[in-house]
């Protein structure tokens, strides 16, 4: 794919998809703007190159109606914060009134449109949808690492309606740290691998025993793992149906020399609840009617020390139910693991970098992606539909040139 540094945009009228997907209170309060400052670095290699800036976003998932607590003008009004200058709010994000707002930009201003899931055609990635969003503009410019996992129109679509598709700076940085992580890594490379599920992580999981030096599962999904060697795990949530590809793992990992490390202690209850009841036991002492929440702190040590000599590490998904105060240690142990190892670090999907940020480590991680799913989806060893649609634009410019 191209880089806008690549072109010339002097003066140009662009199109620029970002992921402004971020998390609000109850008073439609913005509580974490990371996604917001990430996007600077581009746009203001844009305006100081006098471009018209068109900026796009989604919010949530209103499904094609218009929720008016899912609208981006508070993001307008952050964005203008932060980059110190007035941003136009539009009404919609297709349409005349939207097309007269564009029309009329002068050099070096910026208009926000409003969330492109009030309109369903953005997720059935509808052509002419898409031909609207940029009928004004001369150039697309892909910053929206978040969301370049949805072959969404505004993220598909409207690299066959406009000369021409490039990615920003954002989009390139993301995938760059993760190529540089997994393709040429210093070695030993990790990945810590938590969260839930198995199910949501298996191909990630799988891919990451091509190439690492040792595998550290986490989080619920430790359980069916644990099971498949078996422990009785009590009532702890366990996939019943992959215990048999939790093993599979296990052996494939012994198989290929991979170090595999399992929770050895953990954090019970008897519910997943704040006022609970709980304590520390280990793996071999989980009572029946108690359940695992957080990897205790033996698991903590063990994995501190599995992470002592690691020249990279790839980290996707907390350690245990880190929103409840009593079952956040591990995966704050974690953070402070990663963050004190000599390694590049790189953390992304699943919440995990709302533990890093609770943990208050953010300037030693290297590098946090913005990405939830689109990191996972790198981790699955998939080639993003956006980075295949700013391909194919590349090609297609060349073969018309
Ligand atoms: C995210 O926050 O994960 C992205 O903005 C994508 O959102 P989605 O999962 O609703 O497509
Ligand atoms: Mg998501």
């Amino acid at each position: 794919m191209r880089s806008i540094k690549e072109i010339e945009i002097e003066g140009k009228t662009l199109f620029m998809r970002v992921d402004f997907n971020v998390p609000m209170d109850q008073h439609q309060n913005i509580t974490e703007d990371t996604r917001i400052k990430a996007v600077m670095p581009t746009l203001k290699y844009a305006l100081d190159n006098n471009c018209k800036v068109v900026i796009a976003s989604h919010m949530g998932r209103p499904g094609g109606e218009r929720v008016p607590e899912l609208s981006l003008t508070p993001v307008a009004k952050r964005l203008a914060r932060i980059v110190e200058q007035e941003v136009i709010m539009a009404p919609d994000c297709v349409g005349p009134e939207v097309d007269e707002i564009v029309s009329n930009l002068s050099p070096g201003e910026i208009v926000l449109l409003e969330n492109l899931r009030f309109h369903r055609e953005e997720q059935s990635n509808d052509a002419e949808f898409a031909r609207k969003l940029v009928s004004r503009c001369d150039i697309y410019v892909n910053n929206a690492f978040a969301v370049s996992h949805r072959v969404h129109a505004s993220i598909d679509a409207v690299t066959r309606h406009v000369p021409l598709s490039v990615a920003g700076f954002l989009l390139q940085k993301e995938i760059d740290y993760f190529k540089k992580a997994i393709d040429e890594p210093m070695r030993p490379l990790v990945a810590i691998v938590g969260g839930a599920k198995v199910s949501s992580k298996l191909h990630a999981i799988e891919n990451m025993l091509q190439v690492v030096d040792k595998l550290i599962i986490g989080g619920a999904m430790a359980n069916t793992f644990l099971r498949s060697i078996g422990y009785n795990v009590g009532n702890s949530m366990i996939e019943e149906d992959l215990v048999g590809v939790a093993g599979g793992i296990i052996s494939k990992a012994l198989e290929k020399g991979i170090k595999l490390y399992l929770p050895v202690d953990a954090v019970i209850a008897e519910k997943c609840d704040a006022r609970s009841e709980s304590k520390i036991v280990p793996i071999q002492e989980i009572p029946q009617d108690w359940m695992a929440l957080d990897i205790g702190p033996a698991t903590s040590l063990l994995y501190s020390e599995a992470l002592y000599d690691a020249k990279t590490i790839v980290w996707n998904g907390p350690m245990g139910v880190f929103e409840i105060d009593a079952f956040s240690r591990g995966s704050i142990a974690m953070v402070h693991n990663v963050a004190n190892s000599y390694a590049l670090t790189i953390v992304g999907g699943g919440d995990t970098d709302v533990v890093v940020h609770k943990a208050g480590e953010t300037e030693r991680i290297t590098y946090i992606s913005t990405g939830g799913g689109a990191f996972l989806y790198l981790m699955e060893g998939k080639t993003l539909p956006a980075v295949i649609a700013l391909d194919a634009a590349e090609k297609n410019m060349e073969t018309t040139n």
